[in-house]
C-alpha cells in the first residue's frame, strides 16, 4: 500500500561492516552510528523502514550485488570502478586516507610507506591507494577483512602502519591514547573522495533516497547528525 511519499512500505535491508567507528560500530548488540542515523533519516523521508545488519563487508558488497540486500551503508566510496557495478547515492561526506602508525614511527607521509607492511581493510580504497603507491599485489600491503582486524595488526607488530579513511583514523588515535599511535595526513599523494549509500545497479531506491537526502540536507537534519557524531 503506498504511503504519503507515495512508496511501499517494505522494510529495506541493509548491510555494513561496523567495526567502522564513527560511521558504524557495535554497542549494546546495534550497530549504531553516523551513517546509521543518517540511513534512518533518509529512509524515514523516503517513506521506508530499514533494518541494517552487521554482515561484512564481502557479504554486503556481494548481497547488494545479487540483491538480496537493498542497501549497503559503510563509509563507502563512490569510485569509477564500483560504479561500473551499483549505483550510489548523492555523495553525503567527503573523506580522504589518512596513516596511523606509532608515536616514534619516522614516517611523515605515505611515500615513507615503501617498505613498510601496510596494514589495510580487504576491497577499501585504503587498499586501493597503498597498491596505487607501491602496486597491486605487493607483498608489504596486509589485507584484513575488517578495519578492527588492521587496527589489531598495528597493535601487535605485524603491520608497521594503517591506511583508512581520515575520521576513523582520528577516532581510533583518540579513542586509545595508551596505544601510542598518531595520524600522518597527507593530501598530496591520497586525495578526496565522497562517500555514497549503495544500491544495485537501476534501483529504483536512488531517485527516492537522492530527493530524501536533498530533503534532510536542507532541512537541518543532517547538520544534527553531523554535530552528535562530529562535534560543531
Ligand atoms: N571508504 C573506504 C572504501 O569505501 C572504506 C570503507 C570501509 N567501511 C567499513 N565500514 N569498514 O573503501
Amino acid at each position: 500500500e503506498a504511503n504519503s511519499n507515495g512508496s511501499d512500505n517494505k522494510t529495506l535491508s541493509v548491510g555494513t561492516e561496523a567495526t567502522f567507528a564513527p560511521f558504524e560500530f557495535m554497542k549494546k548488540g546495534k550497530v549504531t552510528g553516523f551513517d546509521v542515523d543518517l540511513l534512518n533519516a533518509v529512509a524515514k523521508e523516503a517513506g521506508y523502514e530499514v533494518k541494517i545488519k552487521n554482515t561484512g563487508w564481502d557479504t554486503m558488497m556481494a548481497g547488494v550485488q545479487d540483491e538480496s540486500i537493498d542497501i549497503g551503508m559503510a563509509g563507502i566510496t563512490i569510485n569509477k570502478k564500483r560504479l561500473k557495478t551499483y549505483d550510489f547515492s548523492h555523495p553525503y561526506f567527503e573523506s580522504i586516507n589518512m596513516i596511523v602508525a606509532p608515536k616514534d614511527s619516522p614516517i611523515e607521509n605515505a611515500k615513507d610507506l615503501k617498505d613498510k607492511r601496510i596494514g589495510v581493510q580487504n576491497g577499501t580504497t585504503g587498499q586501493m591507494a597503498s597498491e596505487a603507491l607501491f602496486g597491486e599485489n605487493n607483498k608489504n600491503i596486509l589485507k584484513y577483512e575488517t578495519s578492527a582486524m588492521a587496527f589489531m595488526a598495528l597493535e601487535n607488530g605485524d603491520v608497521e602502519a594503517v591506511v583508512t579513511d581520515y575520521a576513523v583514523a582520528k577516532e581510533y588515535v583518540e579513542k586509545n591514547p595508551d596505544k601510542n599511535v598518531k595520524t600522518i595526513d597527507d593530501r598530496t599523494n591520497f586525495t578526496p573522495e565522497y562517500y555514497g549509500i549503495m544500491f544495485h545497479k537501476d534501483s529504483k531506491l536512488k531517485a527516492k533516497f537522492d530527493q530524501a537526502l536533498n530533503k534532510i540536507l536542507d532541512d537541518g537534519t543532517y547538520t544534527e547528525i553531523y554535530k552528535k557524531w562530529f562535534g560543531t
